[in-house]
């Protein structure tokens, strides 16, 4: 059985992106530059927004962060937005999601201009992904899963692919992925789905992005399959679990991501890939390898 380490798998792509950084402060261009821009003081997202930050300096990105209290209006956040949609220096713009209940979050997604939508959540960007016209930018998650899978050359092609979870920042995008080029089998599975562990169990690849610990348990899954879990669930005792039981799930998988150090450092690694993607188009550069699927 294989652990999908996260960790590994982005400390070296991490490597490669702050070489190729370099080499263009070399040439004299300047730095990549990221916006993250934090409404409120949701705890987790506060934690997430800093290692994202941290992450880009490290390797050599201009990283702001834009932290607004919880009683910002829209008007105020799509200013702010705006500001960075001008900015000449930044490549990338991210709007922690979620935000407060009182601002229109379609609206604010619509704001980013699509060639700085670093998370690729504007309708432009999805329907490119979907209709495979023109060049989009792949959501962070379903990348960096994608990155990995690649990395431990587990081939998709022809495989029966169930995604549980269908979320426009997850499930939805990621099924749009393992369907380009009718590359394989994808089912995807939600709140309403009526029995899901008769889906789950015919998965070869099984995707969960729900945030219920425990949801996948040992008899949803078949012997041999890749388990992909992107939940971030803190039990009470303080512990990080994600959605899937690992240790009994794990015992009949081919291969299996754990939680913590299995999608999360890809989901970051893959905001700092769409960076230097948008950073490349911008100067004209061919698209950034890793960020194509
Ligand atoms: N909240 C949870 N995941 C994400 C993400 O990938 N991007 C943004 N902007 N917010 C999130």
């Amino acid at each position: 059985m294989l652990i999908l380490s996260g960790k590994e798998v982005s400390k070296k792509i991490k490597e490669e992106l702050k070489k190729e950084i370099d080499s263009y402060l070399a040439q004299g261009l300047r730095k990549p530059g990221l916006t993250v821009i934090l409404v409120g003081n949701d705890p987790a997202s506060q934690i997430y927004v800093r290692r994202k930050r941290e992450t880009a300096e490290n390797i050599g990105i201009n990283s702001i962060c834009v932290t607004l209290p919880q009683n910002t209006t829209e008007e105020e956040l799509v200013e702010t937005i705006k500001r960075f949609n001008e900015d000449e220096n930044i490549d990338g713009i991210l709007v922690q999601l979620p935000l407060p209940s009182h601002i229109n979050t379609h609206r604010i997604i619509e704001t980013i201009r699509p060639d700085k939508d670093v998370d690729g959540f504007h309708p432009e960007n999805v329907g490119r992904l979907a209709t495979g016209i023109g060049r989009g930018i792949i959501p962070c998650t379903p990348l960096g899963i994608w990155l990995m899978l690649k990395h431990y050359d587990i081939d998709v092609f022809g495989k029966d692919v169930v995604v549980v979870g269908a979320s426009n920042i997850v499930g939805k995008p990621m099924s749009l992925v393992f369907l380009k080029d009718e590359r394989a089998t994808v089912t995807v599975c939600h709140k309403n789905t009526k029995d899901l562990s008769f889906h789950t169990k015919k998965a070869d690849i099984l995707v969960v992005a729900v945030g219920k610990p425990n949801l996948i348990t040992a008899d949803m899954v078949k012997e041999g399959v890749v388990v992909i879990d992107v939940g971030i669930n803190r039990l009470e005792s303080g512990k990080i679990v994600g959605d899937v039981d690992f240790e009994n799930v794990k015992e009949k998988s081919y291969a299996i991501t754990p939680v913590p150090g299995g999608v999360g450092p890809m989901t970051v690694v893959s905001l700092l890939v769409n960076t230097l993607h948008l950073y490349r188009l911008r100067h004209g550069f061919p698209p950034h390898p890793f960020a194509q699927i």
